[in-house]
């Protein structure tokens, strides 16, 4: 009785992403790759390919080597601002990719329609109450809203506000996923409870047997407390930095250093402002790799969320989503 209630409620975005279970496990560079995606798949959730910053070539291939694995529907997410996205959201089409999920802000005009001639379900991040209105009239399929206690690049506001706000008002339009922040059931049931289709998790997932995270990444989030947890800080109000939350480390300090460096280089006139903003940018290219794949986790990126004090051990992605779905029967049947 009560698992009908967490699949009653999960209908809409179960039927949406044509999965067993609305538990999708958002895309992150370098771990969101074709063995932790199609393993989530294939255990009932949903796995979302990250193509960040891959060029069209390599992400047909990493749609071809998850379509190898896969049994069941997976995603791809794409970031608005990457320069060949058209090309990426052909490259989509080739493969009858089902679902699309779009981030980083607006998507530059044309790109929903692209993705709609390809016959692919389009999902947006909302980080306000008027994006999310906006991309309704856009016609866009699912929405996630995504609060500042998720790990990566974050929004200003909390999960638990964001979801107060924006599911009593749109939740019945379209399926809207909560993300940020969740790493037991008892979440995904309260924001289910509260109107939402899915939820979206990263940090959870991050530590799974299947996920090809260095086994110093891992370590590092078996270890780290949600304080470990933090978000890069912008020194010059000149040199806009997109905040990140990541587990503390020399890395973090070295950027802040860097960003004051490159400010006095703006002062003394010695650099122009383009230049100084790609300085900044540039620093931070690479620096989840090194620390995801290469496993140098003192002075890359440890992109992290603050749930990530809740994750105790590498388990199977099978028993991550039973332990989540299990949490979650047992606090709706309460
Ligand atoms: C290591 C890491 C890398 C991430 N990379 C991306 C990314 O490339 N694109 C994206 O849309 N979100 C990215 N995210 C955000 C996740 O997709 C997801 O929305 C977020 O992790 C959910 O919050 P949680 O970490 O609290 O579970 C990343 C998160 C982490 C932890």
């Amino acid at each position: 009785m009560t698992q009908s209630k967490l699949s009653t409620l999960m209908k809409r975005g179960t039927d949406l992403l044509g999965s067993e279970t609305a538990i999708m496990c958002g895309a992150m560079s370098w771990v969101s790759e074709r063995n932790l995606v199609s393993a989530i798949s294939n255990a009932g959730g949903f796995g979302v390919i990250a193509c960040g910053a891959m060029t069209p070539e390599l992400l047909d291939t990493e749609i071809a080597e998850t379509k190898k694995l896969a049994t069941k529907p997976f995603g791809v997410n794409l970031i608005t601002m990457h320069p060949d996205l058209m090309k990426l959201i052909e490259v989509c089409g080739h493969h009858n990719v089902s679902h699309v999920v779009l981030a980083g802000g607006l998507p530059p005009k044309g790109s929903l329609e692209a993705i709609k001639e390809i016959g692919a379900k389009v999902i947006c991040f909302a980080p306000a109450m008027a994006l999310a209105k906006k991309f309704i009239r856009s016609g866009v399929d699912a929405i996630v809203i995504e609060g500042m206690e998720a790990g990566g690049h974050i929004g200003p506001v909390s999960t638990s506000v964001l979801a107060q706000e924006i599911l009593p008002e749109i939740a019945d339009q379209l399926p809207v996923f909560v993300a940020g922040g969740i790493a037991r059931g008892e979440a995904i049931a309260s924001y289910l409870e509260m109107g939402a289709s899915g939820v979206q998790l990263g940090t959870r997932f991050v530590c799974a047997h299947e996920s090809i995270a260095h086994e110093n990444f891992k370590k590092a989030f078996i270890r780290g407390n949600a304080r470990d947890a933090i978000t890069s800080v912008q020194v010059d109000p000149r040199l806009p930095v997109i905040p990140v939350r990541a587990l503390k480390n020399k890395g973090t300090e070295e950027f802040t250093r860097k960003q004051i460096e490159v400010a006095k280089l703006l002062d003394a006139g010695e650099i122009e402002m383009g230049e100084a903003q790609l300085q900044i940018e540039h620093f931070w290219a690479g620096a989840l790799r090194k620390a995801v794949i290469d496993g140098d986790v003192e002075n890359g990126s440890v992109m992290a969320g603050q749930s990530v004090g809740m994750v105790k051990s590498e388990e199977s992605v099978a028993d991550i989503i039973k332990t989540l779905t299990g949490e979650a029967e047992t606090a709706l049947a309460r």
